[in-house]
Order: structure tokens, then sequence, then C-alpha cells
């Protein structure tokens, strides 16, 4: 199978250029002027950017969460992503009580197996830390290709600081990298005693119960630990101006931390908690929306480098049968999460490239390229010979109006209902396979389901 896409502009991390683009198999083989090889399939980029397919590394595929699961399986989570434009998933795989870390990666790839429809991989999540399984880090890297590792310092399945200063000693031994959701739960608690007390229970006080100092002092903690230590952090869905600044007090000090945020704390904010009824409750993920203050911070943490991804945290629930399930007298009873894997790029772009918060290189780097590198997807992220022919034909032009009836994620609201769109991908690829195309008001799959496979990845290297 080949494909050659002719005439369109060539976007990187650090630039961009007219050429003409061609892959054989799985991978992209030449890039030059005027290509004039026979291929299976021609496409004529004319007025369009080729860029390198994105890379979601923060997604809940099946997670038991709350009382209930996440709702999206690695079918209906990955054609999904092949609709956005993402053609690598990175998922978290939780360790279950009693089972070893190997055996979650096991588990995980059973659920996946002949399901998914672009390429993807897991960072398994140490929640039952008895010391064989901190042990099983060096197999987990060196033979299973996944080389990060999420800790969660909230929810009843949180590690202890104890645990995090033995999982960064042993990552740093093998190029590890440990994925902090940082949030410090005694605070919450406090603040969830007090409202609960004064019968603010509505949706509008789960931001409340879990304001910026948490994040703030969790992330402050986590970067003392990576300074004891010498290993590095990455800092999961990071949300506030004030999470922000310990994230750059450190960097400034030549401390290994780093951080991604996500499309929902760059354009939303604590407002929408107070939509009418129990709407608000659409919103209710961890850590919470916060002010546009903190929202204008992450912009400009994310065109400095500061942060050096986006990703979704896609973990949908839907509103009717799942937010409201146990959740409408108490907002801690409200399953936290909401999608967002199919509008990652469309959002990027529209949000960010148009209305000139990043350049359109900065945007790949953020979404593909600085992502396949913090993560080890050597094959991934970029349009380059020898790369995996994971490329999204991107029109800039193209409208859509975001309505949830043409998308794929498998629920039913999206956070960005009638948010106004300027630029869509017109055809994407995975491994050189057409897998989704604009077809005149929305993008649709038609790629092969369980053709995406599971990718080994390398150890970290720097960045
Ligand atoms: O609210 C969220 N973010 N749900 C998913 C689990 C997590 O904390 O990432
Ligand atoms: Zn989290
Ligand atoms: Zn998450």
């Amino acid at each position: 199978m080949s494909v050659l896409v002719k005439g369109g502009e060539i976007v990187t991390a650090t630039g961009r250029y007219f050429a003409d683009v061609y892959a054989e198999d799985d991978k992209i083989k030449t890039i030059g002027s005027n290509l004039d090889f026979p291929a299976d399939e021609v496409v004529d980029a004319s007025g369009k950017y080729i860029l390198p397919g994105a890379i979601d590394p923060h997604t809940h595929i099946s997670m038991p969460f709350m009382g209930t699961h996440a709702q999206d399986d690695y079918q209906t989570g990955t054609v999904a992503a092949a609709c956005g434009g993402v053609t690598t998933v990175v998922d978290f795989d939780l360790q279950q009580k009693g089972e070893s870390l190997l055996e979650a990666i096991e588990r995980k790839k059973s659920w996946a197996e002949g399901k998914t429809a672009v390429d993807y991989s897991l960072h398994p999540a140490v929640m039952d830390p008895r010391p064989e399984v901190i042990e099983e880090v060096k197999k987990a890297i060196l033979d299973y290709g996944t080389p990060s590792f999420k800790i969660f310092m909230v929810y009843d399945f949180r590690v202890d600081d104890a645990t995090m200063i033995k999982l960064l000693e042993e990552t740093k031994k093998y190029g590890g990298l440990v994925q902090v959701h940082a949030e410090n739960v005694y605070i919450i608690q406090h603040m969830n005693e007090v409202l609960e007390k004064e019968g603010k229970l509505a949706p509008y006080y789960h931001a409340v119960s879990r304001p910026n100092i948490a994040e703030e002092e969790a992330i402050a903690r986590a970067a003392k630990m990576v300074e004891l230590t010498g290993s590095r952090i990455y800092i999961v869905h990071l949300s506030s101006k004030e999470g922000l600044f310990k994230v750059k007090e450190a960097r400034d000090r030549g401390i290994d931390v780093f951080a991604e945020t996500c499309p929902q704390y760059l354009l939303l904010n604590e407002e929408r908690y107070r939509e009418p009824g129990f709407n608000g409750a659409k919103y209710v993920m961890s850590p919470p929306l916060r002010t546009e203050e903190s929202s204008r911070a992450l912009w400009v943490g994310l065109k400095g480098g500061d942060l050096q991804v986006v990703s979704t945290d896609h973990c949908p629930f839907d509103f009717k049968g799942k937010k409201d399930m146990f959740g409408t007298d108490d907002y801690k009873k409200i399953p936290n999460g909401a999608p967002g894997i199919e509008t990652l790029l469309m959002l990027l772009h529209s949000e960010g490239v148009v209305k000139g918060r990043i350049s359109l290189e900065r945007m790949v780097d953020v979404l593909s390229t600085g992502t396949a590198r913090m993560f080890g997807l050597k094959d991934k992220g970029e349009i380059a010979v020898g790369k995996d022919a994971d490329m999204v034909v991107f029109d800039p032009n193209q409208k859509f109006t975001i309505t949830q009836s043409k998308l794929h994620m498998n629920i039913d609201y999206t956070p960005y209902e009638g948010m106004e769109m300027t630029g869509m991908p017109s055809v994407v690829y995975s491994r050189g396979r057409r897998v989704a195309e604009w077809q005149g008001d929305h993008v649709e799959f038609v790629g092969e389901i369980g053709r995406g496979r599971f990718v080994k990845r390398e150890p970290f290297e720097g960045f």
C-alpha cells in the first residue's frame, strides 16, 4: 500500500516548507519536490498542511472509577481519536490490588486486542506499591516498552510520599518518567467537610473544594522529591497559574519537572459550574476548571516552553445516566472526568493558532513532536523520512461547529458544544492507511478496526 500526498505544506516543530510526501506500507519513504512515484492513493493537498498525527498521552479507556467506568472502550475511543487526527493514544493502565504491574499491562493489552483503530501504548499506574511492584519498573521499561508510570496524590488509590520517592529512585536508574496527578488530598478533605457542614453540595462546590493551592502545594512537594532524588517527573493535567509557577520555579533551578495541560484548562473556566440545573456536572473533573487568569497563564506557559505537552485527560461519563447517577445531591459523588480525544487538534488550532496564542509549529511540538520525545515514541511525532506515516492532511480554512451528533466519542455531550472551529482534518493516515476523512459536514472514520497496534516505547532520553 502506497500513498503520495502532493502540494501540501509540511509543518514541523521548527518550521514549514512545501513538499510532496511518499509513504509505502507503514513508513514515510521520501519527501521532495514534484515527486512522481506511482502510488495506490494520490492526494492533492494544495492549500493544506501536512501535520504529524497528534499523540494523546492521557486517556482513561474503560477505566473503572467512582462506582462506574469511563465509557469509551478501545474501539470507540480510537475511532474518535482517528476522526480528530490523533494517531497514537497512550492510555493509563491502573494496577488493581494484588496485581503486578506486568499483569496490569497484559490485562489492558488484552482489552485492546483486535479493537484499536490507531496505535496505542500504556502507562502503568502504581496503585498497590508493594516492594516487588517497585522492582518491576526495570522490566516494564526495558522489556515491555512502558517507561512512564503514573501515581496519584489524591483519590482512595493515592500513594504516599515515601512511595513517590522509591519510584523516583527506581525509574531514574532505567530511564523512566513518573507522571503525577498533583493535588493535596488533605486540603480537599478539609474543604469537603467544611462545604458539607454548610450544605454546599451543588456541582459548583466541586471547584471550591479543590482550590488552586491544593495543586500548587502538591506540585511543590513532588518537585522537592525530584530535587532529593535527582530524578524527573511529569505533572499531568496542570490547571492553575499557581501550579504552573511551581513548575517554572523548579525548572528555573534546573530540576526536571515537566508538565502537560489540557484544552479544558486553556479554554473553559469555573463559571461553567454555574450553568443552570445540574448542567455544571458536565465539567466535574479533577483538578477542576479554574479562572480565566489561570487559562491565560497556561497559554503563556505553553508558548514559552514551561508546558511541553497538551493532552486531553479523556475520561467520558454520560450526563444522563452517569453524571447524575449518584451525584445530583452531592458533587463528591459525580464521576470525575470529561471527553476530549476527538476535539484536541481542532481546538488547539482554532483557539491557539488562529487566535495567535501559539504558532503552528508550537502546536505541532506540543501535540506531536515534543510528546513523542517525552514518551519515547521514536517512530512517531514528525513528518520525516523513516518515521511512521501517521499524517493529517489538514485544511486550515475548513469551518466546523462542534456538536455532539457529529462526533464519535461514546458519550452524550461535549463541553465545547456550539464552538466554531476554523481548520479541520481533511484526511488522516495511520501508518500509511487512510483512517478518517472529511465528508462534507464532519470527519468520518473509514479505517479498519484492529489495525492499530501496541507500540513499545524507549526509555527517556532527556528533554
Ligand atoms: O477528573 C478526572 N481527571 N478524571 C480522570 C482521572 C484523573 O484524575 O485523571
Ligand atoms: Zn488525574
Ligand atoms: Zn486523567
